[in-house]
């Protein structure tokens, strides 16, 4: 199974998404393809994206570490699995950099999550800097272990490798790097004795997406600018099948 998974951010009107939609028309998806598509759109649209949903898979961006109460402007991982979405994102490097998320705020979220059965995206990723000091293999290793502490692992989960320095760069990781990362990654799960789907995220565009999703240990990808646009989005994905 491939997963193509696109991570709106903070982008799209309501018009925009029609015209989002209107745009996958033209395309045949196959039927019990092996590839499964899906989109993380911004918490104001999600009830709207029903028609879609069955045909793509719905997910959140982030949730809340917290479970209900007094914290305005959150979000629990109770409301996400009410309306019915198929998955949440976790630790996106944006919340990680941006927003100051911490390993231990993305094994709450996580938490949060599994207590709904709500299929979690985890993304991981090194900084350039830390990639520059060969410092990308203790960091992932931290932010698995951190994550999954303490979580039932035999609960689904999706793992994304997300070097922050490919991130909306236009320049995505080499193939080498990516299939290296990959194995690791594989092997430090193969460690905790599960198995996970692991994507790639970091400037997926139509033209290196069949290199990308070829790589061995890589389970599909996650796509940030290049999933705005439905044909480019399809186009990424048409490469497996
Ligand atoms: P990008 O974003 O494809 O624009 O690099 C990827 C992501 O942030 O998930």
């Amino acid at each position: 199974m491939k997963y193509i998974i696109g991570n709106w951010k903070m982008n799209k009107t309501a018009g925009e998404i029609v015209e989002f939609t209107r745009g996958l028309k033209k395309y045949k998806f196959p039927k019990n393809s092996n590839v499964i598509f899906g989109l993380a759109v911004p918490y104001v649209y999600l009830l709207g994206m029903s028609k879609l949903q069955g045909h793509f898979l719905i997910g959140a961006q982030n949730v809340s570490s917290h479970e209900n109460g007094a914290y305005t402007g959150e979000i629990s991982a109770e409301m996400l699995a009410d309306v019915g979405l198929d998955f949440c994102i976790v630790g996106h490097s944006e919340r990680r950099h941006l927003f100051n998320e911490s390993n231990a705020d993305v094994n709450n979220k996580l938490k949060r999550l599994q207590e709904y059965d709500m299929l979690p995206i985890l993304c991981i990723g090194e900084t350039l800097e830390e990639f520059e000091a060969n410092k990308t293999k203790s960091v992932l290793s931290e932010q698995i272990k951190s994550a999954l502490d303490g979580l039932d692992l035999k609960k689904e989960m999706i793992i994304a490798y997300e070097p922050v320095w490919a991130i909306g760069t236009g320049k995505s990781a080499s193939a080498e790097i990516i299939k290296d990362t990959t194995a690791f990654i594989k092997d430090e799960l193969n460690a905790l004795k599960v198995d996970y789907p692991i994507l790639y995220g970091g400037s997926v565009n139509p033209a290196n997406a069949s290199e990308i999703l070829h790589i061995e240990n890589v389970d599909g990808a996650l796509i940030g600018g290049a999933s705005l646009d439905s044909d480019k989005f399809v186009q990424i994905g048409s490469c497996l099948y």
